[in-house]
């Protein structure tokens, strides 16, 4: 009986504790501040995606942020992550975004909710379920496809039900919701936004305040009603010229950078990215000196486990798996440099009432797990799945596989003569076999699609094992459909013919289609499985060394902890404690390339900065010079100083498709550097063309080692990232020379030119000449 009452006091105790939590609250826009509970709130909030980071550390992070100075937190929803197939939810485990949205307010934490539908976060096509691909002519982020927005509204009412009870007005903490993510950059239609925002409210958002974000030099081409704007730029950004249009068109509203970056997303294959404490630290100070409210994008990037990392487009370039994002807190929920310079300045800026949170202690320990071998393998063309039969060659998505490697085969006649296998369009990468030997490998990021066939007297087994990197999660090309999307021709002379009647074979990323391979001791050649233990006495997070291994994906004791690459810069994998046991843990390492030794260790810190130099990315190759002396330049002139896009019209329109602008010196006449951020070239029609097919065909120097800054930055979409002259181990003088192939004949009436948009001026072009030709140049 006592045993009882006392049950009864503690519960009573726990439902009280919980109700006075549960006072209903409001979060408003006032004049030039927002308002919660009717006070100033300036929002110092921290982003955090709960699907890297594992459950077991979502607490210790969101305590991390909070000591770290911040009073919110923001999120993502991922929709691909919780609905993998059409119609199925879910959101539970790892998936339960309202526990993590709980777990924020029970520790005193405010939250931003951005539940898309289309997210970008360096995410598997940008958060859109690649299930939508299946549609043909299936069209995202428009009105113009019903399908779309149907699927889109079912997910948001489904994510309202999770998080709709959490909304400030109902006794939760969930401050705002966001509409959509950076439209601006993607598109213009603005009744689609209008019906997204209206979609939002109707799934059951319907209380909070809702705002969306997009960026100083594109916010202004839509409108949406209802809506509070908000803009994202990076570390080192001047912040009154950040803020200078939009305080003119909106006077009376809060300021807020809803994505300020800490630092950058590593690719495979380039430098790893960093941004400096100073700069970072110094546009923060004058963010809360100006009373702005911000959003740290990332405080913690944490890890893009399984297969979600994304990838950028123009050009190709797929995502590492460490999301570390050189952020405060880094990838293994370590405090960082970083971390304790924004604890010092925030500590100076807290409202009223707040008070700076202890550190939590971290929540296991760090391992080593000393060098293994894994001793058994499976041979990829050993395990062949079931073979589906088709006649023309398709993605893998039309073959009910969302991610993950796909293997092509067909018979090939006999011939005579050496033919070219011509691939439209691989997707991603790779190896080409002709009767069991490889004959190519080919890699979408350097736009590869062509193998030479050696001769043979008669039919020959031709295989293409082609491996998914992440979709594109950014701009138009996030249709990006994987394995190989349209032909396969082989081409003699000039005679093409498509190559048809396939076998299709998938290999899917779960887990169980792994551990079902004939592993056999011993070690195979060519694409396959390995398998190997090791034994744990203690359990803690470790760094999976793989670097001796070409390319691929790893899974330990079943969780898929993501894709290597020999190319770097990232070497180890992430695996965090909870994953781990006492005891036996299996590791199986699936490699489509060749591991050079086949064996793991576990490190006790990451590798994320070691990079295999390849020549063959840079754009100038051994011995070109560009020389303009005769060619007639099109335009020249001078670019005013100062940040923001230079719009440039020419005398007249001109037709071309090799575009070259030569920079002949920058605003300080002693500094010999060049960059540029992005460039647009005007069509006939005065909206710029498109950049999806241009190529950079020269640029006469650049900085690819200390930092990632080659000549394509000048048309990735990114308006933080640039084009920068070499700065490290040699430093060209000007002029400075970059050649783009737009990849066909276009009618151009002018361009625009964006400099460098962080506070730093080097490299920024004063004086220059433009180049437009129809065919190439001399190099
Ligand atoms: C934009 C997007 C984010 C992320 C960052 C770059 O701001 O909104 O999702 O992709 O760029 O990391
Ligand atoms: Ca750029």
């Amino acid at each position: 009986m006592r045993k009882y009452i006392l049950s009864a006091v503690l519960l009573i105790s726990i439902l009280t504790s919980t109700y006075s939590q549960q006072t209903n609250g409001t979060f408003t826009l006032g004049n030039k501040e927002f308002l919660l509970n009717g006070k100033p709130f300036i929002i110092r909030a921290a982003e955090l995606h709960y699907p890297r980071i594992p459950k077991e550390y979502w607490e210790h992070r969101i305590q991390l942020s909070k000591a770290m100075g911040m009073n919110t937190v923001c999120i993502y929803l991922f929709w691909n992550l919780h609905e993998q197939q059409a119609g199925v939810y879910d959101f539970t485990g790892q998936n339960d975004v309202a526990e993590f949205v709980r777990l924020a307010q029970k520790n005193g934490m405010y939250c931003i909710v951005r539940p898309g539908p289309y997210v970008c976060a360096e995410w598997d096509m940008g958060g859109l379920p690649w299930w939508l691909l299946k549609k043909k002519d299936i069209q995202v982020r428009t009105l113009k496809d019903s399908y779309f927005m149907d699927r889109t509204k079912k997910f948001l009412a489904e994510t309202a039900k999770q998080l709709a009870p959490l909304q400030i007005q109902n006794g939760g903490n969930i401050i705002m919701v966001q509409v959509e993510n950076e439209y601006a950059s993607f598109g213009n239609e603005q009744a689609y936004m209008e019906a997204t925002r209206d979609a939002v409210r109707e799934a059951g958002f319907d209380k909070v305040q809702l705002f969306r974000c997009d960026w100083s030099s594109n916010f202004n081409k839509y409108k949406l009603d209802g809506v509070a704007t908000t803009l994202n730029f990076g570390a080192g950004s001047n912040i009154d010229n950040q803020f200078k249009t939009f305080k003119e068109l909106y006077p009376d509203a809060p300021l807020m950078c809803s994505e300020y970056w800490s630092g950058w997303f590593d690719h495979w294959g380039r430098p790893h990215e960093t941004r400096s404490v100073s700069s970072f630290i110094g546009s923060m100070k004058d963010m809360m000196d100006r009373k702005i409210s911000f959003s740290l994008y990332m405080a913690h990037g944490g890890t893009s486990f399984g297969q979600w990392g994304g990838a950028n487009a123009p050009p190709y370039s797929a995502m590492a798996t460490s999301y570390d994002y050189n952020a405060p807190i880094g990838e293994q929920g370590n405090t960082t440099e970083k971390f304790f310079a924004v604890r010092d300045l925030l500590k100076n800026y807290l409202l009223p009432g707040e008070t700076l949170a202890d550190i939590p202690k971290p929540v296991t320990s760090i391992i080593e797990i000393p060098k293994f071998e894994l001793k058994e393998s499976a041979s990829l063309f050993e395990n062949l799945p079931e073979a589906k039969k088709s006649e023309k060659i398709q993605p893998m998505e039309n073959f009910d596989q969302g991610w993950g490697r796909i293997l092509y085969r067909t018979t090939l006649p006999a011939s005579a003569s050496k033919q070219k296998l011509v691939i439209t369009e691989l997707h991603d990468w790779a190896t080409v076999f002709i009767d069991g030997k490889q004959i190519g490998k080919l890699d979408r990021r350097r736009g590869d699609n062509t193998v030479k066939l050696p001769a043979f007297k008669s039919g020959a087994r031709l295989d293409i094992l082609v491996e998914a990197t992440g979709r594109v999660n950014y701009g138009k090309a996030i249709i990006d459909r994987k394995g190989i999307t349209e032909k396969v021709e082989i081409v003699d002379g000039k005679k093409a013919s498509e190559v048809k009647n396939w076998l299709v074979y998938n290999f899917p990323v779960d887990y169980k289609f792994q551990r079902g391979m004939k592993f056999k001791a011993g070690r195979i050649s060519g694409p396959g499985w390995y398998k190997g233990n090791f034994n744990l006495d203690k359990t803690g997070d470790t760094f999976l060394d793989v670097s001796s291994w070409g390319k691929g994906m790893v899974w330990v004791n079943g969780y898929n902890v993501g894709r290597f690459w020999k190319i770097g810069p990232q070497q180890t994998l992430y695996i965090p404690g909870p994953w781990l046991k006492q005891g036996k843990n299996e590791v199986i390492i699936l490699d489509v390339d060749q591991p050079s030794a086949v064996f793991v260790a576990g490190l006790n810190a990451p590798i994320l900065d070691q990079i295999s130099p390849d020549a063959s990315f840079l754009n100038r190759k051994k011995g070109q010079t560009l020389n303009l002396s005769a060619e007639p330049p099109t335009f020249r002139g001078s670019f005013s100083p100062g940040e923001g896009f230079k719009d440039v019209s020419f005398d007249k329109t001109v037709e071309g498709r090799y575009f070259c602008l030569e920079a002949l010196n920058s605003h300080d006449a002693k500094d010999d550097l060049t960059t540029i951020a992005e460039l647009e070239l005007i069509g006939e029609d005065g909206a710029p063309v498109s950049r999806l097919n241009w190529k950079v065909v020269y640029a006469d120097s650049e900085e690819t080692t200390a930092s990632n800054s080659s000549a394509d930055k000048v048309f990735d979409l990114q308006e933080s990232t640039f084009w920068q002259t070499q700065s490290v181990g040699g430093r060209p003088k000007h002029p400075h020379q970059i050649v783009l192939d737009l990849g066909e004949i276009k009618k151009i009436k002018g361009f625009r030119y964006l400099p460098r948009s962080d506070k730093k001026t080097a490299g920024m072009i004063k004086d220059y000449r433009i180049f437009l030709k129809r065919d190439e140049f001399k190099l």
